[in-house]
């Protein structure tokens, strides 16, 4: 299964995909991995692992037509059978969501639909979650659509909220369980426990 990757920033959820790659708990490759951000690290991680990687954003390419046809250029160039978004701030436009119907997949640090749309993304998610006295945290793996973090959700897992945290001890908490959950859930989605494609 050929899967490829968008990231924005760190790639801490890329490195967990191609590390279960590697080491055989998920039965595919990632072919390739694309930033809208130039100084992603993730970039510098797809090149450590040798995986072809792309930016491609709207300094690059100012018409978002063209820019949505690089995209698609790239996922078709590489034959891509599944898309992870993971950390991608961008959303994902219409002709890659029918193309791909069904294939696209996001990761979000809470469990949705709390906690998850506008404004809701790194180190906010968590304080609103702490903010609003939850016991219980978690991640949700969901199918991407036109409205960021509201696609049809595939799968989701709880992390406890201990007296004491701050957003950031929580983040670090659901990131860690985030990079073993993501290679459960592509396994399952690669075993026909959760639909996938047509
Ligand atoms: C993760 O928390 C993920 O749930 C969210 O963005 C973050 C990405 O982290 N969508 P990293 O860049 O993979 O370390």
């Amino acid at each position: 299964m050929n899967i490829a990757v968008f990231a924005s920033h760190t790639g801490s959820d890329l490195q967990a995909i191609i590390d279960g790659c590697a080491d055989g708990r998920i039965n595919g490759r990632v072919c390739a991995v694309i930033s809208n951000n130039t100084d992603a690290y993730a970039l510098e991680r797809a090149n450590t692992a040798k995986i072809d990687s792309y930016c491609v954003n709207s300094s690059i390419y100012p018409n978002a037509a063209e820019l949505d046809r690089r995209l698609l250029e790239i996922l078709v160039s590489h034959d891509v059978d599944m898309v992870f978004l993971a950390g991608y701030l961008k959303k994902i436009s219409i002709p890659i969501l029918q193309k791909y119907d069904n294939r696209i997949f996001n990761i979000h640090p809470a469990l949705l639909p709390k906690y998850g749309g506008r404004g809701m993304f790194g180190i906010d998610v968590h304080r609103a979650v702490i903010a609003a006295g939850e016991k219980i945290s978690g991640i949700t793996i969901h199918r991407v659509n036109e409205e960021s973090d509201s696609g049809d959700i595939v799968a989701q897992t709880k992390v406890e909220i201990h007296p004491g945290d701050t957003p950031e001890i929580l983040a670090a908490r659901i990131l860690e369980r985030e990079h073993a959950f993501l290679v459960e859930v592509i396994n399952d989605i690669q075993n026909g426990r959760i639909k996938f494609g047509k």
